[in-house]
């Protein structure tokens, strides 16, 4: 191998393995609650998944794992000659059913302590629900489905402070040992609350995610595959209403994840990842790296551009050591940033830096926008965009009428941004005496109206 081509892949791999212990750290001890629907499964990746899972348990991630098992207790019952009746979404369980509902709540379970079992996780499927009947609404009596009235908080911590999983199927008891059909969904909120989970993670499949004919408002994020990758409460709500007349199942899957999701967010919830149970590694890939595997509904700040404390520093200079060393960025210190730290503003992502530059004020109306480096693994992204127009911004609430930048290979990337070259002569008086002839940068410049 080339060993350039060599050097970018041990970078980018390094990158991968920061960041992976950047999420460890930041999600241990924390609790994060995964609800699996049925079909995933029966998928032949439902080992992997599980396997990436018994991962989490085992580097301090608290996992509660709910079972959506709507499906397949409709199997069953249809197994056993008994019609699934629903209201709203809602299963109306006939006394004479609930046998067959438990038999096929505890077995979907059972899927999941079977796969841990093989990753040697502890885990406990319990009774951790105590539900009332639903009874009868609008003259539609619902037997026995229950709603949940109260997670058993202290039981589940105990289990979770012990290192073992709960697992919880769609069963309450009322508090005489009466059972109940209970969604997974309204057990998943609950539980989210109860436990004040920093995370929902909701493993579907056949999601509509991906489709270019689901509706999105202008400027959501897709991937590369195309798949919705980040969406804010308003954005998932305005897809929820361009989308709602198709009734399609992979539109319904993804519809059903999202109102979960908003609902999730309103227990405290920080951050719902919505994912394909069927791709291996999805876990993993969507929860330690920014690049993310899944669709991302979150409440409050994801990315934002500040100004730099002292610990960004040697994070800074990684980002702009392979520029320094091509020349395509002039060499500063560690020292030299210090220096000019109130110039300087880096692009983050969750906490990780994905793009630095500094506007440098040099006088008669101009700053330059320089040391302007972004992280080749999220190219692409708009860091580097956004972070210029930060800093065009910021040059026009210092009363500058002209921002420019000494480039040697990058005059086209500043044009597409409305930059255009002017002669050295029109530089600010001090810029220009040090101007670095052997270098021969170009100049680009742009006006600011106002
Ligand atoms: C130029 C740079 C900042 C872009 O960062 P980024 O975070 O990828 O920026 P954006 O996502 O906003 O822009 C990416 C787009 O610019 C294009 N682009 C990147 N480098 C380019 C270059 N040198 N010339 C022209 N276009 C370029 C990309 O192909 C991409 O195009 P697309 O959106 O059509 O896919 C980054 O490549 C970099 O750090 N370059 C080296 C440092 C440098 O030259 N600094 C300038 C001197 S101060």
């Amino acid at each position: 191998m080339h060993n350039g081509a060599m050097d970018l892949e041990n970078a980018v791999s390094m990158e991968v393995i920061r960041e992976a212990f950047l999420y460890q750290n930041k999600f241990a001890g924390q609790t994060v609650v995964f609800k699996i629907d049925f079909p995933v499964t029966e998928t032949t990746g439902f080992s992997y998944l599980m396997k990436d899972i018994a991962l989490l348990v085992k580097t301090g991630i608290r996992v509660v794992i709910v079972p959506g098992s709507s499906e397949y207790i409709s199997r069953v019952l249809y197994e056993h000659n008994i019609t699934s009746t629903f209201a709203e979404d809602e299963r109306l369980t006939a006394a004479s059913a609930m046998q067959y509902v438990e038999m096929a709540a505890f077995h979907a379970a059972t899927h999941f302590i079977t796969a841990l079992s093989a990753s040697r996780v502890e885990a406990v499927i319990g009774n951790f629900v105590r539900s009332r009947g639903r009874g009868v609404v609008n003259g539609l009596d619902y037997g026995q489905t229950g709603v949940v009235d109260k997670i058993y908080t202290e039981s589940l911590r105990r289990i979770l402070d012990a290192g073992m999983t709960p697992i919880l199927p769609c069963i309450g008891w009322s508090p005489a040992g009466k059972p109940y059909n209970v969604s997974s969904t309204g057990i998943t909120l609950a539980v989210c609350e109860a436990l004040a989970a920093l995370k929902l993670v909701i493993v579907t499949t056949d999601c509509a995610f991906s489709s270019p004919d689901y509706s999105t408002p202008p400027g959501i994020e897709r991937n590369g595959m195309g798949k919705i990758v980040r969406l804010t409460p308003q954005e998932a709500r305005e897809i929820l209403r361009m989308n709602a007349k198709f009734d399609q199942k992979p539109v319904k899957n993804a519809h059903n994840a999202l109102n979960l999701a908003l609902a999730a967010l309103q227990t405290g919830v920080e951050r719902v990842h919505i994912v394909d149970g069927t791709e291996e590694g999805v876990i993993l890939r969507e929860l330690f790296s920014n690049l993310g595997a899944g669709t991302m509904i979150y409440a409050g700040e994801y990315d934002a551009i500040r100004n730099i404390r002292n610990s960004d520093i040697p994070d800074m200079l990684r980002l702009m050591e392979p520029l320094m060393q091509k020349g395509v960025l002039i060499r500063r210190t560690a020292e030299d940033i210090q220096q000019k730290k109130d110039d300087f503003a880096v692009f983050v992502v969750d906490g990780a830096i994905h793009a630095c530059a500094a506007l440098h004020s040099w006088g008669e109306g101009q700053a330059e926008i320089a040391a302007l480096a972004s992280d080749p693994m999220y190219s692409s992204m708009g860091a580097g965009r956004r972070l210029v127009g930060y800093l065009i911004e910021r040059a026009a609430k210092q009363g500058c009428s002209r921002v420019f930048v000494l480039t040697t290979t990058t005059h086209d990337w500043f044009e597409k941004l409305g930059f255009h070259e002017v002669p050295v002569e029109s530089l600010p008086t001090a810029k220009r005496q040090r101007y670095d002839r052997k270098r021969n940068s170009r100049v680009y410049a742009l006006e600011i109206n106002g």
